[in-house]
């Protein structure tokens, strides 16, 4: 790359696949400006849903969209797996995704303060958003660990059998949502890494990161 050129990297994944962590770790490695575009869907469908509407209301989803901004992204209350199913609803529709690929595409281009660039995590960074990424990563992990992982956040040590279930089962659904979708579907960019973090620590899997950001850069 050029020297001056702000950097991009973009981490896509399934959910609970560790690519937040690992996102949140490398931007601070190397003073990158953070954005977890998840927390865009989630917030429209928390505002859906706190308004009493339903997320599959292309209408209803849209209006809400169309008022997202920075504010509406801390909302401790975006976490919960409830959210996440009608993000991954809202996310579905190629009229939510058009309203949110500018807010995106300008941050991806604009790092705020002094940063030496941008890393967006989410499901589309690599193949739609940035395409031109300086560095792609596809952080995956197999289903039940990102299950078991997403539970003891969300229950801690007291979660029941039952509520593990009902997680696993959600992040199913939300997966083949997410990839089967005809709008920017959840998919590996030709030119990503692959790390799977099903069997790693994530110290080991910011290491190898790190590594292949630095050769990039
Ligand atoms: O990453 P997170 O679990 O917060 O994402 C919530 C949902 O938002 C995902 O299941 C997906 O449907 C949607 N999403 C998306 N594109 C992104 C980020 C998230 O479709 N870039």
């Amino acid at each position: 790359m050029l020297a001056g050129e702000k950097i991009i990297i973009a981490v896509d994944g399934p959910a609970a696949s560790g690519k937040g962590t690992l996102a949140r770790k490398l931007a601070v490695h190397f003073n990158l400006a953070l954005l977890d575009t998840g927390k865009l869907y989630r917030a429209v469908g928390w505002n859906v849903l706190s308004a009493g509407g339903n997320p599959e209301n292309e209408n209803a989803a849209l209006e809400a969209a169309q008022k997202i901004a920075k504010a509406d992204l801390t909302n401790p209350e975006l976490r919960s797996e409830s959210i996440g199913a009608a993000a991954s609803k809202v996310a579905s529709m190629p009229a939510i995704r058009q309203v949110l690929v500018d807010f995106q595409r300008h941050f991806a281009a604009n790092p705020p303060g002094d940063k030496f660039g941008t890393i967006l995590d989410g499901r589309d960074i690599g193949t739609v958003i940035c395409p031109e990424a300086t560095v792609k990563l596809f952080v995956t992990a197999d289903v039940k660990t990102r299950a078991k992982r997403r539970f003891i956040e969300e229950f801690g040590e007291k979660g029941t059998e039952e509520q593990y279930i009902s997680i696993l089962n959600d992040l199913k659904t939300r997966d083949e949502r997410d990839i089967n979708r005809s709008a920017s579907p959840l998919k590996q960019a030709e030119n990503a890494y692959l790390i799977d973090t099903s069997d790693s620590d994530i110290e080991a899997v910011f290491e190898a990161a790190v590594k292949l950001v630095s050769s990039k850069t």
